[in-house]
C-alpha cells in the first residue's frame, strides 16, 4: 500500500450527460481525496501527448476526435493505491461488459457509434500518473 496520485478525466460523454458530479462523488465516497480539479477543452497537442502509446492503433484517431468533441473535467485524486482503486471503480474499458456497480457498468453502454464512449479515464501506473498529471496540470 502506498500513497499515490492519479489523473482522472471525465470524458466529453460524461460531462455532456451531466454525470460529472455523480462520477466524482463515487471517487470521493470511496475515500480518495480530490486535490485538483479543472474543466478543460483539450487540444489535439495535449491529446497526442496523453495517448502517445496508442498512436497507430485503429481506435487512436476516433478516440482523439471524441476527446476533442466537448469539454472534459480533469482531476487529481490522492490516496493509498488510488491508481488501481480508481480503475476498479471505473470498470472494464468496454461499458457493455463493465460490471454493474462500476462507473462504466452503471452509466455507460454502446451507443452504436464508431467510437467507444466510456465516460472516464484513469492512469494505469505510477509512471503514467506522473506523466499524465504533468500533461494536464502545470
Ligand atoms: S490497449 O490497446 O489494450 O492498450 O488499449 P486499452 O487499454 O483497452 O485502451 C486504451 C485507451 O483507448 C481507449 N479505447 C477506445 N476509445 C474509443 N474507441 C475504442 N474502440 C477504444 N478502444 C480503446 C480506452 O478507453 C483507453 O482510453 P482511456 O482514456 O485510458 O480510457
Amino acid at each position: 500500500m502506498s500513497t499515490e496520485r492519479t489523473l482522472v478525466l471525465v470524458k466529453p460523454d460524461g460531462v455532456a450527460r451531466n454525470l460529472t458530479g455523480a462520477i466524482l462523488a463515487r471517487v470521493e465516497a470511496k475515500g480518495y481525496t480530490l486535490v485538483q480539479l479543472e474543466m478543460v477543452n483539450a487540444t489535439r497537442q495535449v491529446l497526442e501527448a496523453h495517448y502517445e502509446e496508442h498512436v497507430g492503433k485503429p481506435f487512436y484517431e476516433p478516440l482523439v476526435d471524441f476527446m476533442l468533441s466537448g469539454p472534459m473535467v480533469a482531476a487529481i485524486f490522492e490516496g493509498d493505491s488510488v491508481i488501481a482503486g480508481f480503475r476498479s471503480l471505473a470498470g472494464a474499458t468496454d461499458p457493455t461488459v463493465a460490471a454493474p456497480g462500476t462507473i462504466r457498468g452503471d452509466f455507460g453502454r454502446d451507443w452504436g457509434l464508431k467510437v467507444q464512449q466510456n465516460l472516464v479515464h484513469g492512469s494505469d501506473s505510477v509512471l503514467s500518473a506522473e506523466r499524465e498529471i504533468g500533461i494536464w496540470f502545470d
